[in-house]
């Protein structure tokens, strides 16, 4: 048996889709684009949605719309996939990395709070494998001191904490719809804002910071011949999102919803099967949020014998993820629940082709014992 840990489900409508863009002449940045922005803002209750081409450019998109000044620091967690930390970098700003919860993943708020400094200029978020973090207590202490929040939803597609959608809660959220994310476009990502001004100067932005894109000044969107100038306000990106990806991600969004609810009864299926194995611990969740469930952790003792046994009877494993403040471009940090966390931490395979039958069949090889 050969079992991935991640696999894409593009739907048939949404192939179709992106060959329907292929053929129309059109396939840059464009009006399903729009249409796909408009549906997202829609989906997470957020007033702005801005296409780009990744989560890693949208993070680093967020700091730049917040003007923060280099050589500001910004508090972030150290148990994420490096784009969150590696923007920081592009701006020249520096990483402060908090503590995280051990029994989430999730940045720690009470850890935050230690790091505070007069030069803190951000806080970043990432809610670890879609379980949303102590928004309550993350957004309180930014508002004391009046410090922008960033959140990396990379995980969190279709996400919930008490009841709101991850993505319209707070001022600037960052989205992926790489390959083997809950909402797969082939790659892309966005950003959620509440702020006009933001969404005006993002759109700049992740379009070499010309004034009027392409597509606005064709006659198909000013219903006039195609206007070839246009200003450039500022040094901008080529970050912007495609019509093909948008096609594939209108559609995919529409499957949102019961693609997560099939991912949450496969984290059920194992939890409810692994709850009792000695060595093990689950990841413990609030009633009060709904995860996206993109990753199904468990934290076991011995780890990596658990994951070279699985690997040995064809269950693609991984390990989400190392501390990114060991990596040389950072600077260590004295971090426990860290490196408690990362040092049992494994994910299982979850994915909408696993079977039922598969699900067993690993949580049998578990119980055997590694
Ligand atoms: C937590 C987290 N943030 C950011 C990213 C970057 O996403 P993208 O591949 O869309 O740039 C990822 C991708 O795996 C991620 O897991």
């Amino acid at each position: 048996m050969q079992i991935s840990l991640f696999r894409p489900r593009i739907k048939e409508e949404a192939i179709a889709a992106a060959g329907d863009v292929l053929r129309s002449g059109w396939i840059g940045l464009g009006p399903k684009t729009l249409e796909f922005e408009g549906r997202f803002a829609d989906y997470v209750g957020s007033p702005h949605c801005v296409g780009l081409n990744s989560c890693t450019a949208a993070l680093h998109l967020a700091l730049k719309v917040l003007n923060i000044p280099a050589g500001k620091e910004i508090i972030t967690t150290p148990v994420t996939f490096v784009s969150t930390n590696h923007v920081i970098l592009y701006e020249q700003l520096k990483p402060i990395f908090a503590d995280i919860e051990p029994m989430t993943g999730n940045i720690d708020v009470e850890s935050i709070k230690e790091k505070i400094t007069p030069q803190t200029g951000a806080i970043i978020a990432m809610h670890y494998g879609g379980y949303p973090c102590d928004l309550d207590a993350l957004y309180t202490l930014a508002a004391e001191h009046n410090i922008p929040v960033v959140e990396d939803c990379a995980h969190a597609c279709g996400a919930e904490y008490k009841g709101h959608k991850i993505g319209g809660i707070g001022d600037v959220h960052a989205f992926s719809f790489h390959a083997v994310k809950n909402l797969p476009m082939g790659d892309g990502g966005a950003l959620t804002v509440r702020s006009e001004h933001f969404d005006a100067r993002l759109r700049r932005l992740r379009w070499l910071g010309i004034d009027k894109d392409t597509y606005l000044r064709s006659e198909g969107a000013s219903g006039k011949t195609y206007q070839w100038d246009y200003q450039v306000a500022e040094v901008g990106f080529k970050y912007h999102m495609t019509d093909i990806e948008a096609a594939i991600g209108i559609v995919q969004l529409d499957c949102l919803e019961n693609d997560n609810n099939r991912r949450r009864q496969i984290a059920d299926m194992y939890s409810s099967r692994l709850a009792d194995v000695p060595g093990l611990q689950l990841l413990e969740y609030q009633p009060d949020r709904l995860s996206a469930r993109h990753l199904c952790c468990i934290l076991a003792e011995d780890r990596d014998g658990l994951v070279d046994k699985l690997r040995e009877n064809g269950v693609g494993v991984g390990v989400h993820y190392r501390r990114n403040d060991l990596y040389p471009m950072y600077e260590k940090g004295i971090l426990p629940n860290a490196e408690w966390f990362s040092s049992r931490v494994m994910s299982l395979p979850l994915h909408l082709d696993l079977t039922d039958e598969e699900i067993v069949y690993i949580c049998e090889l578990i119980r055997g014992g590694w």
